[in-house]
Parts: structure tokens; sequence; C-alpha cells
């Protein structure tokens, strides 16, 4: 014989898959936040953003000048995300946008070189060439020009980069010379 169901069980069923319910989103809740906590180190990009505008960071002779002073320590130009460097004869701007994962990286003075605290990448110096992996190529550089009042002005736009993929320096990215 066929039983009904009461009112009274009906309810109680119904609470109880409620209950299912919450307790399993939840634990999904909980799983997710521990995952990303867990992740997250890994993952985590000082991102860039932003389109660059150019920047002008004085004369040549005053960069010249100041490399002289600081052995040829690279000048951070944060605003504009980039170092300038004294790469042999001539000077250069960085993108200081790391070419492993995006990380910013900063100057090391204690290393005396680049050193990208997201995974550990080495870059050199004065030509910002990869030093040790997994940084797959150099820092792409931004393009320098002199302009009408002698100042040098480094373009910032990240779609007009000069990409390098070769491991060794090559001098012919450079644009203002020393002479
Ligand atoms: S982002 Fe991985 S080494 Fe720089």
């Amino acid at each position: 014989m066929l039983r009904l169901a009461t009112p009274a069980a009906v309810a109680s069923r119904w609470r109880r898959r409620a209950l299912l319910r919450l307790g399993f989103l939840g634990a999904l809740g909980l799983a997710t936040t521990e995952l990303g906590v867990l992740v997250a180190p890994f993952i985590r990009v000082n991102r860039i953003e932003g389109l660059g505008v150019p920047v002008t960071v004085g004369t040549k002779r005053e960069i010249l000048d100041r490399f002289a002073a600081t052995n040829d320590r690279p000048i951070l130009f944060r605003e504009g995300r980039f170092f300038l460097l004294h790469a042999p004869s001539g000077i250069i701007a960085a993108y200081r946008k790391c070419t492993h994962l995006g990380c910013a990286v900063p100057w090391n003075d204690a290393e005396d070189r680049f050193h990208c605290p997201c995974h550990g990448s080495l870059y050199d110096k004065r030509t910002a060439v990869v030093l040790r992996t997994p940084a797959p190529k150099p820092l792409q550089l931004f393009h320098i020009a002199e302009n009408a009042e002698g100042d040098l002005v480094v373009d910032t736009n990240p779609f007009r980069i000069i990409d390098r993929t070769e491991g060794r320096f090559d001098p012919s990215v450079i644009e203002i010379t020393d002479s």
C-alpha cells in the first residue's frame, strides 16, 4: 500500500537538503580560498599597467655625468617604468618588466645587477641581458631620442619596444652614443 509522507516529514527532508547544500557550498568556498592563498605567492605578479608616454630624462651630458659619478649605477624612472643603463658606448632605456612573468624588476646594489624577486632571474647591469633564467630573454628596451632642446626623451609606449631575443648584447640597439 502506498504511504504518503506527512507534511512534517516533507519539511524535514527539505531542511536536510538545504543544510547539505549549504554545507557543500561552504566547503567549496573554503577550499577555493585555501587554494588561492596557497597559489597566490607563485602567481603574484606586480603588474605594470597603462600605456606609456614620452618621458624627458635630462641632457645626455647630465646622464653621462651621473653614470660617471656612480660607477654606472642604473638610473630608475619609476613613473616611466624604466632604467637608464650605461651600455657599452651608449645609453639605453630598459623596461623594468621581467620577461619571465612580468614582475617589476628592481636594481640590487649589493649584487651589482638586476634581481627579479619573483623567481630569481638576474639581468646584467649595463645591458640587461639575462645572467640567470627563468627569464627567457633580455629586458625589452624603449626608444630614446634627443629633442631640439638637447634633452633625451624616452618613449615608454610598450607597443613600440625594442624586443631583444638574443642572449647576448647587440650594440645596434644603442640610439644615444657616448660621443
Ligand atoms: S617574473 Fe619570474 S623571474 Fe621575474
